[in-house]
């Protein structure tokens, strides 16, 4: 089978701006895929390479074994895009937008209501279901924005920053919907800035800096890449006194422990596994080098 995503040697400029810079990953059917980037770094760039929106200057991106630029209408046919500019009727209601894709799409009356039903409840949008569009308030319109992509499953979604602007509980239902959909064997490629959302999605991760991939892989492998455990020094109340880095081996906690040892400081001792936050300031210019094993962080 091929693979759902091939990205080769992709570049992208802006006038005189490189936004992308020799892009390289691929993306297997099925899988769970995450671009995680702080803003600028060509997320929705990527994106919209990948679903025929904007041509590429270098390189080659294949969707669902066809070529974007080459045959750009074939690729429609497979993907499903969300992003900011989903044309919503403001003058239908929620439901009459969710039926009218699903009509549009091939399903039949009664199977694009059901659809449409199932929808409106799963993104809490029931009792808005009857009201137009045009009164929506910012976040339904986006829940709404979200559930018209799911109308229909294609072969491969596109969601760029989807759980941008929702309130938490929204957010974990989104997670939901799109791991029921990656279990029903959708791929799914998606971009955040949340740290969180890539560790909990997605099979791989793939942190794009300055238009360039700065490291991939699962989130453990990113996790591996800037070694062991924290040592943190807290004072009663949980506040944070002071941490070092560890290679994590014993040595290098043993290290650690003398470190703070040595400072005098009192406090208790906890254990922090790096996460996702720590790989991103370790491998972005967002937060410069990772810090020296065995030298101490005093927290102000
Ligand atoms: N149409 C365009 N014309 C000129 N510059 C552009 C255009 N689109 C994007 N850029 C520039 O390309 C860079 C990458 O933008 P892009 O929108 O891909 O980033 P992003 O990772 O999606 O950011 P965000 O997290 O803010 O959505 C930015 O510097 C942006 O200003
Ligand atoms: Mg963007």
């Amino acid at each position: 089978m091929h693979p759902a995503i091939a990205v080769t040697g992709l570049g992208k400029a802006f006038g005189r701006q490189s936004v992308l810079a020799d892009l390289d990953f691929t993306v297997a059917a099925g899988e769970v895929f995450a671009l995680l980037g702080p803003n600028g770094a060509g997320k929705t760039t990527t994106i919209n390479i990948l679903t025929t929106l904007t041509l590429p200057d270098e390189g080659s991106a294949i969707v669902a074994g066809i070529d974007v630029v080459r045959d750009p209408e074939q690729v429609k046919q497979r993907i499903s895009l969300t992003g900011q500019s989903v044309a919503v009727d403001d003058v239908l209601t929620g439901a009459e937008n969710l039926i009218m894709l699903g009509r549009l799409s091939g399903l039949s009356n009664s199977a694009a209501r059901a659809r449409a039903g199932e929808l409106l409840d799963r993104f809490d949008l029931t009792d808005a279901a009857t009201k137009r569009v045009g009164a929506y308030s910012g976040g339904m319109r986006r829940r709404l924005d979200l559930a018209l992509s799911f109308v229909v499953t294609p072969e491969i979604l596109f969601l760029d920053e989807p759980t941008t602007g929702l309130d938490t509980r929204s957010r974990r239902e989104l997670w939901d919907t799109i791991r029921s959909l990656a279990q029903s064997g959708t791929t799914v490629f998606l971009t955040t800035q949340y740290l969180e959302e890539a560790d909990q999605l997605a099979d791989r991760v793939a942190v794009l800096d300055g238009g360039r991939v700065v490291a991939i892989g699962t989130a453990a492998e990113l996790k591996a890449r800037i070694g062991g455990d924290t040592v943190e020094l807290h004072d009663p109340h949980g506040g944070l006194l002071a941490e070092v880095p560890t290679d994590g081996t014993v040595t290098g906690l043993r290290g650690a422990l003398d470190v703070l040892d040595e400072s005098g400081a009192e406090g208790v001792v906890t254990l922090r596994r790096p996460s996702l936050d720590d790989v991103f300031l370790a491998l972005t210019s967002a937060g410069g080098r990772p810090t020296e094993p065995s030298s101490m962080k005093e927290i102000a």
